[in-house]
């Protein structure tokens, strides 16, 4: 199967857009990253990426009159790139229906929570402080609504007595730069299908196989 061209949409430090860059160099991944897109000219990621050699854009919001004319941009950009899936991976702006529905099924986004529990920000700091035991991360599709969506993957994390936001950040951060490579790998070589709020692997695969980089469902 033909790789999938995948755009990268960053606001700052890019640890998930570096982890999908990572996994992408892989022969037999399924998608490549052919842009980095971010809206800020400070971001992190954007120097790591052009050092990388890839291809980078900036699409800076504060030189748009408005939400509209900001989104128009990054959409001219997205296609001058010949884009078939966009990844969000800390990217800062709300996003209109409109250019949401332009990506619906195409468009991937990484949360620090296990959706549908804390949608928003802060999930860690109100994560300690409801006192869950366990937290973690989602890949979802992205719909116009904010952290919602089909959920493609998700990674637990034990929420320790003495961790502070920072610390449960870090180790939820370490299993988002694992889960988002598998997911968009699930999405980009057509592994799965979206059965309403439901992500199911295509018929044919085994239940219980080991789809899933390597796991086991139950595991
Ligand atoms: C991650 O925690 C992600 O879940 C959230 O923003 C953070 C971005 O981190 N949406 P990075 O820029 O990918 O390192």
């Amino acid at each position: 199967m033909k790789k999938k061209r995948v755009a990268i949409l960053i606001s700052g430090r890019g640890s998930n857009m570096r982890a999908l860059v990572e996994a992408a160099r892989a022969p037999d991944y399924p998608a490549e990253i052919s842009l980095v897109l971010s809206n800020r000219p400070q971001a992190a990621g954007l120097a790591w990426a052009k050092a990388q050699g890839l291809a980078t854009a900036l699409v800076d919001h504060k030189a748009h009159a408005d939400r509209e004319a900001f989104e128009r941009a990054m959409q001219t950009t997205l296609e001058a790139h010949g884009t078939e899936l966009v990844c969000l991976a800390g990217f800062m702006r709300l996003l209109t229906p409109w250019f949401v529905e332009k990506w619906q099924g195409r468009m991937l986004n990484i949360h620090p929570a296990l959706l549908p529990l804390y949608r928003g920000l802060h999930t860690h700091e109100r994560a300690i402080a409801d006192g869950v035991k366990v937290h973690g991360c989602t890949v979802h599709f992205v719909v116009p609504e904010m952290d919602e969506g089909p959920i493609v993957e998700q990674e637990t994390v034990r929420v320790r007595d003495d961790d502070t936001p920072d610390a449960l950040a870090a180790r939820v951060l370490e299993q988002e730069n694992r889960i988002y490579p598998r997911a968009l790998a699930l999405v980009a070589g057509e592994q799965v299908v979206v059965r309403g709020n439901r992500v199911l692997m295509r018929e044919g695969r085994e239940p219980g196989a080991p789809t899933r980089a390597g796991r086991s469902p139950s595991s």
